[in-house]
């Protein structure tokens, strides 16, 4: 059973996962960091340069969850862009220690086998920090991914391209394809912290804390792990 925290508010969610992600650093700071993207994160990258300031970060690594297929790299809503704008860039982590999928379409049938074994080479994600998309995928793995699934191009559903449009210009520019760290991958990690606020994410929440255990709703595939903590407010629990 994950361990759920309420909080007040997105930024008090934030504070706390922020305070563990230091205290993680300052006991290795060789650490590995499971990064997300979406809304959801923001609030802990956020709250990190303050808790980290005077640290030496120049060992930190990061692996992203996922990534969009055949998306130019330097599209400022490119997985990659994101990652360095909120993540890189503020905390000053070596660009060269931090990796995001590569959705380049040139090599991509070996593109997830590579993460997979960069990460493996790191020698594991310590924290992985995690999003849920309404219809409760998790990284991009879309209702029916396997359990055991690892880093792969996945198609995304009509539903999470209408979630990410307002990332884009028009629906018409989401992508459609996306490289994703499969369930398997994440579960992995030796501590996941799934993030969720607001009653549109309550569906979502209720059904990664209580199941089914079901690849229908990916996000249950958290009930496995042995170190699972969800940080939620209210509205998110709300369906609890
Ligand atoms: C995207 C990402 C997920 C994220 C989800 C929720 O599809 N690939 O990692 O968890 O959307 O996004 P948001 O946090 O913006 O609600």
């Amino acid at each position: 059973m994950a361990e759920i925290v309420i909080v007040p508010d997105a930024a008090a969610g934030g504070a706390i996962v922020a305070d563990e992600i230091a205290r993680l650093i300052r006991g290795n700071p060789a650490a590995v960091l499971g990064l997300a993207t979406g809304s959801t994160p923001l609030p802990v990258y956020d709250a990190l340069p303050a808790r980290l300031s005077g640290v030496d970060l120049s060992r930190v690594r990061g692996f992203a969850l996922d990534e969009y297929v055949g998306i130019d790299p330097s599209h400022p809503e490119s997985y990659r862009s994101v990652i360095a704008r909120e993540v890189v860039q503020p905390l000053g982590l070596d660009p060269a220690r931090i990796r995001v999928p590569d959705g380049s379409l040139e090599g991509i049938e070996h593109a997830g086998d590579d993460y997979e074994r960069a990460i493996g080479e790191a020698g594991g994600v310590d924290l992985q920090i995690l999003g849920i998309g309404t219809d409760g995928h998790i990284g991009f793995n879309e209702p029916g991914s396997s359990f055991a699934s690892l880093t792969r191009v996945k198609t995304l559903t009509e539903q999470t391209r209408q979630d990410n449009a307002r990332f884009f210009d028009s629906i018409d520019d989401v992508p459609r394809h996306c490289i994703t760290q499969g369930l398997g991958t994440i579960l992995r990690a030796r501590h996941l912290v799934l993030l969720a606020f607001g009653a549109g994410k309550a569906a979502a929440v209720a059904s990664a804390v209580e199941g089914p255990l079901t690849a229908s709703l990916p996000g249950s595939a958290i009930q496995l792990h042995p170190h699972a903590t969800v940080v939620i407010d209210e509205a998110a629990a709300s369906d609890l």
